[in-house]
């Protein structure tokens, strides 16, 4: 006979379901993530639940704060294609470009929030101070701080809470503490003024002139200096390990990472290993975008395409190519100002340096040998005790945090309510030895700085499956070739993982058709090329059968 889900799920998850009553939940975090978890929680019956935010406003990184260090920079538009950032049950609006800015970023979240009706369930200007697991190991106890001055104990001292929850899901952010370099060799030698990119909003007046080096090759640091060299008398970007650059577009407003569709996956374009991923490189990308997507020497990446993160904000190129721009590698002396590069003789004269170095992974509410990039089954659940969850952990190499977030947080409250199991802490820690050694493989140069890094069509295909929400291609295509032709060859969307719910399928199929670009786009012809090329193959497959079948028996 067949064991049941809360047979076979975790003990910790069995106790939790055992008890029959519902479990309190806390969330941490009211950005994207948090706000995702949030909804799917309270949607699938789990409404005993919290939600506790540090500042006054949800929304995360996306709430710009010109007065305060962390967010987004003034300009900051996302590098994922809209694509990649709608809610599976809820689209950004259509008169949105393909890369909206923070604002418009903020206002999808809030128009979120409303529309799920998640304010009654949020606290704000609640610090979550200290998560830990009561004495007993039945709860979690969280301590929090609220923010809002004037909550006090009447001499000054922020007035602390406690409050005790079943579980426990940190939505707190990969990108709130930042990762500070400045009193590292050689950069401890630097006697001119420093500061990172989490301070970082706009070029300021006295940049004016000023010698800027900016150093890092993510996001961040091709952002920061391709608006400071607007302004600043000199600007070097310095990238140690070089780094991929792919553009935003390709062609005619065509947003680049729309190209990936389930059907490109099927065929292997998305995959790590694939000789056609190998072709790509040469035949599109370096050919497209020049050697390692910038051809500048300087920058060139140390891993193979697709084994390390794309940095998206490519415009840094265009900048280096009307000279505003200097490349260089690594910083590897400093004597007061004057900076020396790898493979460079002569030394540069710098003014400011902006480190743009990432944050790093600790959550400092949690105890400090928990480490979310390392340790967490799927980048979700902490095997040792799985009422511990993370939502939002995910980097994907290409495409979008929060899209993966979103699965996570249905894959976690499927776990919590018993609709699905959760392996056992052996199994669960196997697997992570098994998957730490994959990613060393598959990303030997990030692997060091990203353990989370991703890539992300597989790791969504991965975490719908183990709560059945991967479109089931086979089934489709023999129920409803048309409709399985809109799954497999419509750019990806969290729509996709929608379609196997049969209250959800219609507006996710609508959803999905919303996501197509205009016909004439070249995309839609490299669908249908795909398409054809398919065809032939089958034919091809079916050829060679007829013909061993008259060679065999027939002759
Ligand atoms: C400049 C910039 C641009 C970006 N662009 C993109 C992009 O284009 N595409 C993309 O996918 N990602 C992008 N990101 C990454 C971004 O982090 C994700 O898009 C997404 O916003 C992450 O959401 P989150 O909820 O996980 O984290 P956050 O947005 O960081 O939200 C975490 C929230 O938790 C709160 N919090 C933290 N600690 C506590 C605590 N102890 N108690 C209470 N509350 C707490 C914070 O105040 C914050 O509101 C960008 C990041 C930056 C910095
Ligand atoms: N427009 C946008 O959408 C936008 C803008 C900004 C940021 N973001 C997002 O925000 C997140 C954070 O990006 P990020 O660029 O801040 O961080 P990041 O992607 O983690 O990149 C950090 C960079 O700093 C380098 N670095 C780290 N320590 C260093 C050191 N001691 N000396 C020299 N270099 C060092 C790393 O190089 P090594 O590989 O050599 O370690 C890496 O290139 C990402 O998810 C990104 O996509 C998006």
């Amino acid at each position: 006979m067949e064991m049941s889900v809360k047979e076979r799920t975790h003990p910790a998850i069995a106790k939790l379901l055992a008890k029959g009553t519902k479990p309190r939940v806390c969330i941490v975090g009211g950005g994207w993530n948090g706000l995702y978890a949030l909804k799917w929680f309270v949607e699938e019956g789990l409404d005993d639940v919290v939600l506790f935010e540090q500042t006054n406003s949800i929304g995360g990184v996306w709430v710009y704060t010109p007065d305060k260090p962390g967010g987004c920079f003034k300009g900051t538009r996302t590098t994922a294609s809209k694509s990649y950032l709608h809610a599976s049950d809820f689209p950004m609006p259509e008169s949105y470009g393909h890369f909206p800015n923070h604002v418009e970023v903020l206002n999808f979240l809030k128009d979120y929030a409303n529309h799920f009706n998640l304010h009654p369930y949020i606290k704000l200007q609640q610090t979550v101070h200290k998560a830990r697991k009561t004495e007993d190991g039945a709860q979690w106890k969280v301590v929090t701080v609220p923010t809002k001055e004037g909550h006090n104990d009447g001499e000054g001292n922020a007035k602390k809470e406690e409050h005790y929850f079943d579980i426990l899901v940190c939505c707190s952010g990969q990108h709130q503490v930042p990762r500070s370099t400045h009193k590292d060799h050689p950069f401890n030698q630097f006697t001119g003024e420093m500061m990172h990119s989490h301070a970082y909003k706009k070029p300021t007046k006295a940049m004016k002139g000023k010698t800027v080096l900016v150093v890092g090759g993510g996001e961040s640091a091709s952002d920061v200096a391709a608006e400071v060299c607007e302004k600043a008398g000199r600007t070097i970007l310095a990238i140690r390990s070089g780094t991929w650059f792919q553009d935003r577009t390709v062609g005619a407003n065509q947003p680049a990472d729309m190209v990936f569709t389930k059907h490109q996956r099927l065929l292997g374009f998305s995959d790590f290993q694939s000789w056609l991923v190998w072709i790509g490189r040469y035949t599109m990308i370096e050919m497209m975008w020049g050697k390692g997507g910038s051809g500048l020497k300087e920058w060139q990446p140390s891993c193979a395409y697709f084994h390390g993160f794309l940095n998206k904000s490519r415009d840094i190129v265009d900048k280096a190519a009307l000279g505003k721009v200097v490349a260089r590698r690594g910083v590897e002396r400093i004597e007061g100002k004057r900076v020396w590069f790898t493979n460079e003789s002569k030394p540069e004269d710098v003014d400011l340096i902006i480190f743009a170095t990432g944050y790093l992974s600790n959550l400092p509410f949690l105890a400090p040998e928990l480490d979310f990039t390392t340790q967490a089954y799927k980048l979700v659940f902490d095997p040792q005790d799985p009422t511990l969850c993370y939502v939002g952990t995910a980097r994907p190499m290409i495409g979008s945090i929060p899209a993966l977030g979103e699965l996570q947080a249905r894959w976690a409250v499927k776990v919590y309510t018993g609709q699905v199991a959760l392996p056992s802490t052996d199994a669960m820690l196997t697997q992570l030895a098994a998957d730490k050694i994959r990613h060393k493989r598959v990303f030997p140069a990030d692997d060091h700085h990203l353990p989370q890094l991703v890539n992300h069509w597989e790791y969504s295909d991965e975490i719908a499956s183990y709560f059945g929400a991967k479109p089931d291609l086979v089934r489709w295509f023999f129920r409803n070739p048309f409709k399985w032709w809109t799954i497999i060859s419509a750019p990806w969307s969290a729509h996709i993982y929608r379609v196997e719910e049969p209250k959800a399928r219609d507006e996710a199929i609508a959803n999905i058709n919303r996501t197509w670009l205009p016909d004439h786009y070249s995309f839609n012809f490299f669908n249908k090329a795909m398409l054809a090329f398919d065809l032939w193959l089958v034919l091809n497959v079916v050829g060679v059968f007829c013909l061993l079948y008259v060679y065999l028996f027939l002759m």
